[in-house]
């Protein structure tokens, strides 16, 4: 597995591979692998002869509170992880090298609207930090197409929005949700719940395929399938932030004929922010 960290260095492979039209999908990421991310890096491969996995904890999309000092880097660990997947190379880059002007002087991207509620709302300024760090990294890495876990729903909507107003020519691929045997998403913030509190987790997913099969049962009640969620998600020990049912295609309130539903929630457990969904074909 080769990994490198420089402009350079990452030019000089790009190089190459595009003498040779090889296409190249990019994985962005900010490490501390799991199968969730080895799913995506697996998903990139069909789409194109060679993959790189980017590693950056981009401290542009952490709220002053939050856990960027507390967030896992753990390159060894990754590149071992990568080594038996589809991945070709893994860059690594520096702050320099992903903000040459210093954090002060970056250039940062707005999507305005789409990023205002649920995990917007809660995080200000985080779609903000996302969508700034992944522009730079389509800049540096220049894929023809670059893949993101449906885990993330509000995220890969976004980044959507920003890749067709801004006409990037990186084609965006979804790819589906990792889960651990329990239902449990898999995501690196799952370490920071306590045994108690991981027998617990899974409820969020089952509260929210509840809802699902509620919805394709035809239940056309919206706002009471949500209370009904938040009660039983609080009682079980969550601090819900939001749980929702929207349109999959844009996050607004769904009118009646809307037959595409994304089920989203955010809950607090312990120390663990978990975010989870669920989409519904009606
Ligand atoms: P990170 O949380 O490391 O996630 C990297 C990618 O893995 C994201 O596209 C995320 O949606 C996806 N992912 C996370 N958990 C998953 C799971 N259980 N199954 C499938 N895919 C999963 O999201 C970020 O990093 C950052 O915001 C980033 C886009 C890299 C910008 O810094």
């Amino acid at each position: 597995m080769i990994v490198v960290q420089t402009k350079q260095e990452l030019d000089e492979r790009l190089a190459e591979w595009r003498q040779h039209d090889e296409r190249i999908a990019l994985v962005p990421t900010m490490g501390n692998l799991h199968a969730g991310h080895a799913s995506l890096v697996e998903l990139a491969r069909e789409y194109a002869e060679k993959v790189v996995v980017s590693i950056f904890v981009n401290p542009t999309q952490f709220g002053e509170d939050e856990d960027f000092a507390e967030y896992p880097r753990t390159l060894e660990h990754d590149t071992r992880c990568l080594k038996k997947s589809a991945a070709d190379l893994i860059f690594a880059p520096n702050i320099e090298t992903m903000y040459p002007l210093g954090l002060e002087d970056a250039t940062s991207i707005l999507v305005p609207r789409i990023t205002e509620n649920f995990c917007g709302a809660s995080r200000p300024g985080h779609f903000n930090g996302v969508t700034s760090v992944v522009a730079r990294l389509f800049a540096l890495v220049q894929p023809d197409m670059a893949i993101f876990g449906q885990k993330d729903y509000q995220q890969q909507l976004v980044i959507r929005h920003m890749s067709l107003d801004l006409n990037l020519p990186v084609k965006i691929i979804t790819g589906e949700t990792m889960r651990e045997d329990d239902g449990l998403a898999m995501s690196s913030r799952n370490q920071y719940l306590d045994d108690d509190e991981r027998a617990n987790a899974p409820v969020l997913y089952q509260v929210l395929s509840g809802v699902a099969e509620e919805l394709q049962r035809g239940r056309q009640n919206h706002e009471e399938l949500e209370s009904k969620s938040v009660k039983a998600l609080s009682d079980a020990g969550f601090s819900v932030e939001y749980f929702s049912i929207r349109r999959a295609q844009n996050l607004q309130i769904p009118d009646r004929d809307c037959d595409e539903l994304v089920v989203l929630a955010a809950a607090n457990l312990g120390n663990a922010r978990l975010i989870d969904n669920v989409v519904v074909t009606v």
